[in-house]
């Protein structure tokens, strides 16, 4: 798991550069595919994922999450989620991160700092006998008393052998309920934070997953390790600080 999840996180800096006015989000896809498949010797573990056709996520300002890269130019003005997730000897690493472009407005910005602020939040609580629900809770109360809303319908997951494992980890919920935490689970905590409500619908292409009333949504993802006192975030990025 920490192999997959640092191929995962190396995969989000090798792009950072990449992410510029005019690039589209099909040419990201191919550079993250190549770089993933050639230079990792690692699968896209996206590409045919239940039909998904590319290797990477890339939700733009009112997409929630798996948007599918296309022939769509980057603007100064945009925000974007590029979801990373690798399989390397048979174990999955998933993380994803926002990226700002020059002009991105005040909002924009404020939305995606409390949207890492909700991750950051969830991340810090993992510890045994913390509940799911603790984390989900602490999410939900960052966000909404910062007027923000959070997505339901997509949560966190367990994850290892799979892609996608028990439990769902919600980023809302009741302090007390769910799951207890044991040394050695892995799953991930990606909250979704709409800048209006919470209500999201399904694009016609059956992926594209977007807030109903167009307002902006941001995304981070970590994969993260419950150790005997704490955790690890197995997709840290080198100067990242949880
Ligand atoms: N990476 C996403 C997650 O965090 C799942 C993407 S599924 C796909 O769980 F098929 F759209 F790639
Ligand atoms: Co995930
Ligand atoms: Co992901």
């Amino acid at each position: 798991m920490r192999n997959a999840c640092r191929l995962a996180a190396e995969v989000l800096q090798m792009i950072g550069p990449h992410v510029r006015t005019g690039v589209t989000t099909e040419q990201l896809d191919q550079i993250c595919h190549d770089y993933i498949v050639n230079v990792q010797q690692a699968i896209p573990a996206p590409l045919n994922y239940k039909g998904f056709p590319k290797s990477i996520c890339t939700s733009l300002n009112h997409v929630v999450c798996h948007g599918i890269p296309s022939d769509r130019k980057l603007k100064d003005s945009d925000i974007i989620n590029i979801d990373i997730t690798v399989i390397k000897d048979g174990f999955h690493g998933d993380t994803s991160m926002m990226f700002m472009l020059d002009q991105a407005s005040i909002r924009a910005r404020r939305l995606t700092e409390i949207t890492y602020e909700c991750m950051r939040t969830g991340i810090r609580m993992i510890k045994p006998g913390v509940t799911l629900g603790d984390i989900g809770h602490a999410i939900q109360f960052y966000a909404e008393t910062r007027n923000c809303s959070v997505v339901r319908e997509y949560c966190g997951h367990g994850i290892g052998r799979n892609f996608h494992e028990e439990p769902q980890v919600l980023h809302y919920g009741e302090k007390g309920t769910g799951m207890n935490l044991v040394p050695g689970m892995t799953f991930t905590v990606e909250p979704m934070i709409n800048a209006g409500k919470r209500h999201v619908k399904l694009l016609p292409d059956n992926w594209t997953v977007v807030t109903k009333d167009r307002s902006l949504s941001a995304q981070w993802e970590h994969t993260v390790l419950v150790t005997n006192d704490g955790y690890e975030v197995l997709t840290l990025r080198p100067g990242e600080d949880i």
